[in-house]
């Protein structure tokens, strides 16, 4: 079996063992409500939206709900689509009209050309297993973007990770490992390929403060009793109330890269 096809089938048993919820894609809620607040600050009222790679819908639906937006969401996991689609049944009719769901892959999606004002990715293009794939992809999104649209991408970067590791590596932590279904964004790669393509807005580094205070202070704290880290952990939930204040440092692997279309 080809790696493409095992990582696929890593995201069907995810959405098979964890159903409409949040732990479908991201173990770690605190982080999870921070992507999703940091996000949706580049949604604009009034706008035609594509979340590619979106999971089961879990943050397509806090999007639609929080920014008066149409909102199309496309998953290559047929099992994702369809917890999105029973999450989707239940909505009201207001909402129903301005969120839809169809299986598609980032590498082509199928869209027309020049369809949306905003294209958004999280930690999509890191489940893909080539850089010539990253790069692809980041020519389809480009493509389905209006003229002077914005591709908004939170995907995790192997400079970020590398930065938390040197902190863990002096206060005695072992390093964290990308998983194997996972390639981290080259930042410089990523960002060589885009600038034939969009120009770069802003580089919100939003997790950098969580990551300290979860994968530093709370895995110390952790280390010292012996036991697994809590992502649920008093550390960790302080820690996201203060990310939303404290934006500093490079310390999150999980970074947004707010991009316009040339
Ligand atoms: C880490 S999850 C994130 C899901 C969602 N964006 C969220 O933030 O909750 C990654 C998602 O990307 C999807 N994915 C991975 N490769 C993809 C591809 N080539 N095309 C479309 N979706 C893909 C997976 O099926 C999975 O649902």
């Amino acid at each position: 079996m080809n790696k493409n096809t095992e990582v696929k089938q890593f995201w069907d048993s995810q959405a098979a063992a964890h159903g409409e919820t949040y732990l479908a894609t991201m173990p770690d809620k605190f982080l999870k409500e921070l992507e999703i607040d940091n996000i949706s600050k580049y949604l604009k009222p009034g706008t035609h939206v594509a979340d590619i790679g979106c999971g089961n819908g879990y943050s397509t639906f806090h999007y639609a709900e929080t920014v008066d937006i149409t909102i199309q969401g496309i998953d290559y996991s047929e099992a994702m689509i369809e917890q999105a689609h029973k999450a989707w049944n239940r909505l009201p009719d207001n909402l129903k009209a301005r969120v839809s769901f169809r299986p598609g892959d980032v590498k082509g999606t199928g869209f027309d050309s020049s369809m949306f004002d905003t294209v958004i990715t999280d930690r999509c293009l890191i489940n893909l297993t080539t850089r010539n794939d990253q790069e692809n992809a980041l020519k389809e999104l480009h493509r389905i973007l209006k003229p002077n649209g914005y591709y908004v991408m939170c995907e995790d970067t192997e400079q970020g990770l590398h930065n938390l590791n040197q902190v863990r590596e002096y206060v005695g932590l072992e390093p964290i490992k990308v998983r194997w279904h996972n390639l981290y964004i080259d930042e410089t790669h990523i960002l060589t390929v885009a600038q034939e393509l969009f120009n770069l807005v802003e580089v919100v580094k939003f997790s950098s403060f969580y990551y300290l205070a979860s994968r530093i202070i709370n895995g110390k704290m952790a280390q010292e009793e012996g036991v697994e880290p809590k992502y649920d952990s008093d550390v960790n939930r302080v820690a996201a109330l203060c990310s939303s204040k404290a934006v500093f440092g490079d310390f999150g692997p999980l970074k947004l890269f707010v991009f316009q279309k040339i």
